[in-house]
C-alpha cells in the first residue's frame, strides 16, 4: 500500500509501499507526482534497480536529457550519469563534486529540468553521509513581502552554465568543469526570476542562485547585488532539508520551485550514485 509520510517541515516526503521493479500503473505513479508537487523532493526507499529498469522508471516522468559531461554517462544507458568518487587506478569512475553550491538543475538549458531522479548505490556509513540538502523556493517565495513581489514580477533573468559565486576551476566548489567541446554547445539562456509551476500553478522563486549572472534591462553589479539578496532569503535554515541517502534510496526532486546543494563527499570512502534528469515540456518563456 503506497504511503506518504512528510519528512520535515520544510520540504520533502518519503513514499513506501511501491517497488519500481514493478510495471506501475498510472494512478500509482500519478500519487507520486502528486507526493511531488506537494513536498517537493520524494524519496522512495529500499528500491534495487538496473540501469534499464531506472531509465524506465523517468521515462514514465518525462524525457531524460543525458548530461553535457559526457564522460560519465553509465556504459549500459547514457540517460544515467554516474556520480561517485571511486577511482579505478588513476580514471575516476564518475563524476566527484558535482554542484556544491545552490543551483537548480539544467538551469543553463532553455528546457530546464522538470525533476532530477538518484539512485543511492553506495553509500558511507552514517555520520559522514551527508546528503543533498534542498530549499523551497515556494515557501521563499510566498514569503516576500508585496513590495518585492511587485518588482520582482515580470523580471527576466540571464542564466549560463557555471557557479556565479566562483568561476576559480582550481576550487571544488565551482560548477563541474566542461572542456572546449563541451562549452562551446551552451549559450545564454533566458528565465523569468518568478517562475510559475506548470503543474500546480503556484509561483516559486527560480533559480536566483547558481546559473543566473544576470536580469534583462538591469545592469550586471544592480542584478547581482538583488539576486545575492534573494539567495539569502530564499536558503534560510527555516526552507532547508538535507536528506541523508542510504543505499537503495531514489530521490526525485522538482527543479522548479528547488534549489539544491550538495556534499562535498569525503574522499576516503566510496561514494556512488546513479543520476537521470527529466526535462520540462518546453521553455520556461513563450519564445
Ligand atoms: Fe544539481
Amino acid at each position: 500500500m503506497l504511503t506518504v509520510k512528510p519528512l520535515s517541515p520544510a520540504l520533502g516526503a518519503e513514499v513506501t509501499g511501491v517497488d519500481l521493479n514493478q510495471a506501475l500503473d498510472e494512478t500509482t505513479v500519478h500519487r507520486i507526482e502528486d507526493a511531488l508537487d506537494e513536498h517537493l523532493v520524494v524519496v522512495l526507499p529500499g528500491q534495487t534497480l538496473t540501469p534499464q529498469a531506472f531509465t524506465a522508471f523517468a521515462r514514465r516522468w518525462g524525457r531524460p536529457e543525458p548530461h553535457v559531461i559526457d564522460q560519465f554517462h553509465h556504459p549500459e544507458d547514457a540517460d544515467i550519469l554516474i556520480l561517485s568518487n571511486v577511482r579505478r587506478g588513476d580514471r575516476p569512475v564518475g563524476l566527484e563534486d558535482a554542484g556544491s553550491y545552490f543551483h537548480t538543475d539544467y538551469s543553463y538549458l532553455d528546457v530546464p529540468a522538470r525533476c532530477t531522479m538518484l539512485h543511492a548505490i553506495q553509500m558511507p556509513a552514517s555520520g559522514i553521509n551527508l546528503g543533498t540538502t534542498f530549499a523551497n523556493q515556494r515557501q521563499a517565495y510566498d514569503d516576500l513581502d508585496a513590495g518585492m513581489k511587485r518588482k520582482l514580477d515580470g523580471l527576466i533573468g540571464r542564466h549560463h552554465y557555471g557557479n556565479r559565486d566562483n568561476l576559480d576551476e582550481t576550487t571544488r566548489t565551482v560548477a563541474s568543469p566542461l572542456n572546449q567541446d563541451q562549452k562551446a554547445r551552451l549559450n545564454w539562456v533566458r528565465h523569468p526570476i518568478v517562475r510559475t509551476h506548470p503543474r500546480t500553478g503556484r509561483k516559486t522563486l527560480y533559480s536566483v542562485s547558481g546559473s543566473s549572472f544576470g536580469i534583462e534591462g538591469m545592469d550586471d553589479a544592480e542584478a547581482v547585488t538583488l539576486l545575492d539578496q534573494l539567495k539569502v532569503h530564499a536558503t534560510q535554515p527555516k526552507y532547508l532539508y538535507q536528506h541523508p541517502y542510504r543505499v537503495g534510496d531514489v530521490v526525485i526532486w522538482d527543479n522548479c520551485c528547488l534549489l539544491h546543494q550538495a556534499p562535498l563527499p569525503d574522499r576516503t570512502t566510496a561514494r556512488t550514485l546513479w543520476r537521470i534528469t527529466v526535462k520540462d515540456k518546453g521553455p520556461t518563456l513563450a519564445a
